[in-house]
């Protein structure tokens, strides 16, 4: 298989972690003759700070036209207050390419990174499609009398049938793929009846075209509690931008910390951007400390969309052999830098080959 992947390092950790994915997939490619090509893009604060460029037509389409996929590290830096150039980036990619699905696996892949008492490692294996192109982060509303005693700030929650519909189909088409026997649907329908009873009404129509899967109604309130009494009862969630934004940070908690939670943004099928959930910690930039295993992980799922069986599920066995083993950051009680987690993992490919 031929394959193109753009490659945006971005802001602060971002291009650290994402050089120990770039040996990760260069490692793979010439051990099983896959011909991948990498294309790199340099995009982020330093770029934007120099000559004013966020992201170029020609970045786009080439990137909509030529590519399979997307790496992309993390965008965010102190420099640029107004995170000019990251909305220009990630919601460029985002709406530019549809990836109306935001798919943020919960899995915690060691009991030494399992922060609650009575679970184990094994009880946290479920997935979050959150979605990713409307919902209250559109940037729909104003300000009214700003910064006077009378101000008023609104900011409208966008729900469109179709948008709803296609995240909820999504979740049950993965889950049918995946054989899971429940379907979670995390609303707030009781306190937001125009926006969420339109998700409660498709999430119980898309359901009828799936009998074999279970669909559960879960408020948004007790599904945060129930995360952290029982996560074991989880197996796909899906919800809406907002909402997975925070369940999806709440789980990075129950995985063992930022350094451990990948995402991919997608279109199903089509050209689709896979990066770590973490930002661009600005405050571990340039010390070789953060952890590169979230965007292991990423490749992971990255190489899975492109439709290379059986990599995802090696990867992952390698991070958890990382952690067993402490050839990890010591974030996750490792002993390792950033770099030589990588290269740890890249040996052990060549030694699993
Ligand atoms: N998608 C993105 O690009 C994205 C996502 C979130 C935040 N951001 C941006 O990143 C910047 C920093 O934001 P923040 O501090 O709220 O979030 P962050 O994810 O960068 O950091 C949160 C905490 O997790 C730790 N952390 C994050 N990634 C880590 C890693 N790989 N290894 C070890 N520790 C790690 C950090 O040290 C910090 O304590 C901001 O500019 C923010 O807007 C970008």
């Amino acid at each position: 298989m031929s394959k193109k992947i753009a490659v945006i390092g971005g802001d602060g950790i971002g291009p650290e972690v994402v050089a120990e994915g770039v040996k990760v997939l260069e490692a793979l490619a010439e051990l099983r003759g896959w011909d991948l090509d990498l294309l790199p893009f340099e995009l982020g604060a330093d770029r934007y700070l120099r000559d004013g460029t966020t992201f170029p037509r020609e970045v786009a389409d080439t990137i909509a036209s030529e590519c399979d996929a997307v790496l992309l590290g993390a965008l965010g830096d102190p420099r640029v207050p107004d995170m000019a150039h990251a909305r220009d980036i990630l919601f460029g990619l985002r709406f530019g390419l549809d990836l109306y699905c935001n798919v943020r696996p919960i899995v915690c892949l060691h009991d030494s990174l399992m922060p609650l008492k009575k679970w184990r490692a094994a009880d946290c294996d479920f997935v979050v499609f959150r979605e990713n192109t409307e919902g209250i982060y559109v940037g729909v509303g104003g300000q009214f009398k700003k910064g006077t005693p009378d101000e008023i700030a609104i900011q409208e929650d966008i729900n469109s049938r179709k948008g709803v519909e296609r995240i909820i189909r999504a979740a049950f088409e993965h889950a049918r793929q995946a054989g899971a026997k429940t379907v979670h649907m995390a609303d707030k329908h009781n306190a937001m009846p125009h926006a969420h009873e339109l998700w409660l009404r498709c999430f119980q129509e898309v359901a009828e075209e799936y009998p074999g899967i279970e669909a559960r109604h879960v408020f948004v309130d007790a599904m945060c509690l129930f995360m952290v009494q029982d996560p074991s009862q989880f197996e796909v969630v899906v919800t809406c931008n907002l909402f997975g934004d925070i369940l999806t940070d709440l789980g990075a908690a129950l995985q063992g910390g930022m350094g451990m939670a990948a995402s991919g943004n997608v279109n199903p099928g089509k050209v689709s951007m896979f990066e770590p959930v973490h930002g661009s910690a600005p405050p571990l930039a340039g010390k070789d400390v953060a952890n590169p295993l979230a965007t292991i992980l990423t490749v992971g799922m990255l190489l899975t969309h492109l439709g290379f069986e059986g990599e995802e599920a090696r990867l992952t066995a390698l991070v958890r052999e990382a952690i067993e083993t402490g050839h990890c950051t010591a974030e996750v009680g490792g002993r390792l830098g950033t770099r030589a987690t990588g290269d740890w993992i890249v040996e052990r490919l060549r030694q699993t080959a």
